[in-house]
């Protein structure tokens, strides 16, 4: 099974990069072109889960990511011919992670959500990717010099959207919402909000204060899938190669950019606020989708959690069959890969 993908935009990257750092150069924005390079890697596998052409594009146009690899080719193999810590478990996680929230966008649009808001879009490619409704608004959310960035490299490319795309310059700790409704969000509209790969580096009042502005702006219907980890990883975790590998060969410091407060109860919160939530690890949608990372001791991916929460009866994830009447509250359990 694959999801609906527009066809490829177009081959053969080309650099941008200039004597200035962009915003993904640096910082937390970097994280977005390591992501970016997981999936032009998956793109060219034969069972690839999802495909995102223009991945290698940003990947080959950013300074900081330019030798970086986008062929399964270049992946070196870890110790004993076990996968790369990096492309190959980090990266088989961002590659399920892609395709378990593209199926959940999709099944969300189907069921009349005309309105999608990304937020911290880094450099996502679903609103060129993915076969939307018609009439359906993709706002992308990210740092200003972040979406100054993805803009230079879609317009050298010449990418065409599948969808309205707005990108919305903002900073997602502070108060989002007066830009998302000048960029003619309609809070009356139901919407399917997707923070993937965000809530990991924002302090624990911004998580909550963007849930309880998601709640505000969300019409019934709406939904909102997040990715979160469970809390600060003891130090043998945080020794493990994954780790690492992202801070000695890419310069990225994950747990350095992680923001170690106590994290909030996000699903709680949203389920106090009248939210059907459901919660699940990785590992389901690696048993779910056949292929992906397998728990391993000392594991970096253990802790991390996604949540698919709806307003009003709980839409689920993909891993749900269908919408399931009146609200309610489901953990997932780990359960055998
Ligand atoms: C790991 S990347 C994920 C990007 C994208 N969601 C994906 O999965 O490909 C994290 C993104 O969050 C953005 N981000 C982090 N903190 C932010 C903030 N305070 N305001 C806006 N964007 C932020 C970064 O700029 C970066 O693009």
């Amino acid at each position: 099974m694959t999801a609906t993908a527009a066809a490829p935009v177009t081959t053969g990257a080309t650099s941008v990069a200039s004597g200035t750092t962009s915003g993904v150069d640096e910082g937390v924005g970097r994280t977005a072109l390591m992501v970016a390079a997981a999936r032009a890697i998956e793109s060219r596998r034969p069972d690839a889960l999802a495909r995102d052409p223009l991945a290698e594009h940003f990947v080959r146009a950013a300074r900081a990511s330019t030798h970086w690899p986008v062929h399964p080719r270049d992946v070196p193999k870890g110790p004993d011919g076990a996968d790369d810590p990096l492309w190959g478990r980090l990266g088989g996680y961002f590659a399920l992670r892609t395709r378990a929230l593209d199926d959940h966008l999709l099944r969300a649009a189907r069921l009349g959500a005309r309105q999608v808001v990304l937020l911290g879009a880094g450099l996502d490619a679903r609103a060129h990717r993915l076969d939307w409704p018609p009439g359906t608004t993709v706002f992308e959310l990210d740092r200003a010099r972040v979406l100054a960035f993805k803009q230079q490299v879609l317009d050298r490319i010449g990418a065409r959207p599948t969808a309205r795309r707005v990108p919305v310059a903002c900073d997602l700790r502070l108060d989002w919402a007066g830009a998302l409704a000048a960029a003619g969000f309609c809070p009356g509209e139901p919407t399917a909000w997707l923070a993937e790969g965000l809530l990991l580096y924002l302090p624990a009042a911004a998580e909550s204060r963007l849930a309880a502005t998601v709640d505000r702006l969300s019409a019934a219907g709406s939904s909102l899938a997040y990715e979160v980890k469970l809390g600060m990883e003891p130090a043998v975790v945080r020794r493990n190669p994954v780790y690492l590998a992202a801070r000695d060969r890419l310069g990225i410091d994950l747990l350095v950019l992680f923001d170690d407060e106590p994290r909030p109860d996000t699903a709680a919160d949203l389920a106090a606020r009248g939210w059907s939530t459901v919660t699940h690890t990785p590992f389901e949608f690696t048993r779910h989708y056949g292929r992906g990372p397998r728990p391993e001791p000392d594991d970096a991916l253990a802790a991390n959690r996604w949540t698919f929460a709806s307003r009003g009866p709980l839409l689920g994830g993909p891993l749900s069959g269908g919408p399931l009447p009146g609200p309610r509250r489901r953990e997932g359990g780990p359960g055998p890969v």
